[in-house]
């Protein structure tokens, strides 16, 4: 406890754990499908301005948080907030660490054996989309596989956290990112390179309003909470291994900017292979797993490109990941005093075991539902559909209202004043989007999301 608390050898390794936090299945997995399903460039404009309005004001906040009390969530609300309810607000963040985790991880897992798969040559056997699935669901469906690869998953998320804040989170990114960003470049050339790729551009490029409802706007600006990183105090906890002469707002926006490109990255690697092999892109959440391996079977190269493919994905994942197990460590060896080994070991064998009944979800406890979720979709729902948006919607107003402007400007003026002097209607911005926009929109989303309307 007495230990100095460490913090990140520089800004680059700031910007590339966070980005790697923020970059995940969300991107790459989830956003392709949502974009497809939802209008395509209609949906992608939406979400950029959720992401522009709401996002990057809530992630300056949570950084603000961190920094200014270099503290976990919990301990961060302890010290500015100084009542039960703001420290039970920090508290709900590291809870849905525990259980966005327990099912990330098991997604990850999956992500993982298809890397084995891709190796070993069994989407080179798929003759039509029938095989794909049936592959994914025998898969999905054998209880051992997809518990040791979730297994597999969590213990590389608890070896790179060991190795504490630079030597382990920090050096991970600063050698995973880059590999992502220029694995990511490869197949996007392979994408556009494909013969009739431009149809899969024209998916995703060619606005189609109206395929926009009221329902759109809640699905992006859901997507742009998850995809951020935010409501949880992840950005929270990074942001507290930062120094005073960071650029808050400037390392915001470089890390939305890194995530929504590899979003949109990932929308034209995917939809140009979708399309250029004649598959059918509206598959949802089955399009990386269903569709992608038959897509890889009809490619030129498909064996390389599909290895690459899902390396791409767990990379993605894992860093998002030790972010998720970053924020219960921090909170047990800040306000526990517990060493980091111990906590990172603890709590990761904890995550795992409760990751268990997510795996379970899909065979053996297939059945076993609760208003019609499974255990992994109800672990999803809870916290991607109410805490998440229920944290952001308390983040902002705890700056904006209680904590108040006044109090929290200080701060962030440490290493952004030329911003604070020459460009102070930035600043003006944010204040009005987290006082007035980003509350009302997210309060529309969870209740929408509740099912209110
Ligand atoms: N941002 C990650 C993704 O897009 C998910 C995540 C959510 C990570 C919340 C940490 C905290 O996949």
């Amino acid at each position: 406890m007495n230990q100095p608390r460490e913090q990140w050898a520089s800004k680059l390794g700031f910007i590339l754990a966070a980005a790697g936090s923020a970059i995940g299945l969300g991107n790459i997995w989830k956003f392709p499908y949502v974009a497809g399903e939802n209008g395509g460039a209609a949906f992608i404009i939406i979400y950029l301005i959720c992401i522009l309005v709401i996002g990057l004001p809530v992630l300056i906040s949570e950084i603000l948080i961190g920094r200014t009390t270099q503290s976990n969530p919990v301990g961060a609300f302890r010290a500015l907030g100084k009542n039960k309810f703001w420290i039970s607000i920090g508290a709900m963040g590291v809870i849905a660490g525990f259980i966005i985790l327990s099912f990330y991880s098991v997604v990850g897992g999956w992500s993982l054996g298809y890397i084995i798969e891709a190796s070993s040559g069994v989407f080179s056997n798929f003759s039509d989309g029938n095989a794909a699935n049936a592959h994914f669901v025998s898969l999905i469906g054998n209880p051992v596989w997809i518990i040791s690869l979730h297994a597999l998953f969590m213990t590389i998320s608890v070896a790179i956290v060991l190795g504490g804040v630079q030597k382990g989170i920090e050096k991970g990114s600063k050698f995973l990112m880059p590999l992502l960003f220029i694995i990511m470049i490869v197949l996007v050339l392979r994408g556009l390179t494909l013969e009739g790729a431009e149809k899969g551009l024209d998916f995703i490029l060619n606005p189609r309003w109206d395929q926009i409802s009221a329902e759109t706007v809640l699905v992006a600006l859901g997507q742009a909470f998850f995809t951020l990183s935010l409501g949880m105090g992840a950005m929270l906890t990074y942001g507290s291994y930062i120094s005073d002469s960071d650029n808050i707002f400037a390392s915001g926006v470089q890390i939305v900017f890194l995530d929504t490109l590899i979003a949109l990255l990932a929308g034209v690697a995917i939809f140009t292979a979708v399309f250029a092999t004649g598959q059918n892109p509206g598959s949802g959440p089955g399009l990386i797993f269903q569709t992608l391996p038959l897509v890889f079977t009809k490619m030129p190269g498909g064996y390389l490109f599909s290895i690459l493919f899902f390396l791409l994905l767990t990379i993605a994942a894992i860093t998002s990941s030790i972010s998720l197990l970053e924020v219960v460590v921090a909170y047990f060896v800040d306000d526990k005093g517990w060493s980091r080994k111990n906590a990172v070991l603890v709590f990761g064998g904890i995550i795992f075991i409760l990751g268990i009944p997510c795996a379970l979800s899909f065979n053996i406890l297939s059945d076993f539902t609760l208003l019609g979720l499974t255990w992994f979709d109800m672990s999803d729902y809870v916290t991607s559909n109410l805490m998440l948006p229920l944290g952001g919607f308390f983040i902002a107003i705890f700056v904006a209202y209680f904590w108040g402007y006044q109090r929290a400007l200080p701060n962030l003026r440490n290493g952004a004043e030329i911003l604070f002097e020459k460009y102070s209607w930035i600043i003006t911005a944010w204040k009005i989007f987290l006082k007035y926009f980003s509350p009302v929109m997210i309060l529309l989303v969870l209740l929408h999301s509740l099912g209110v309307f």
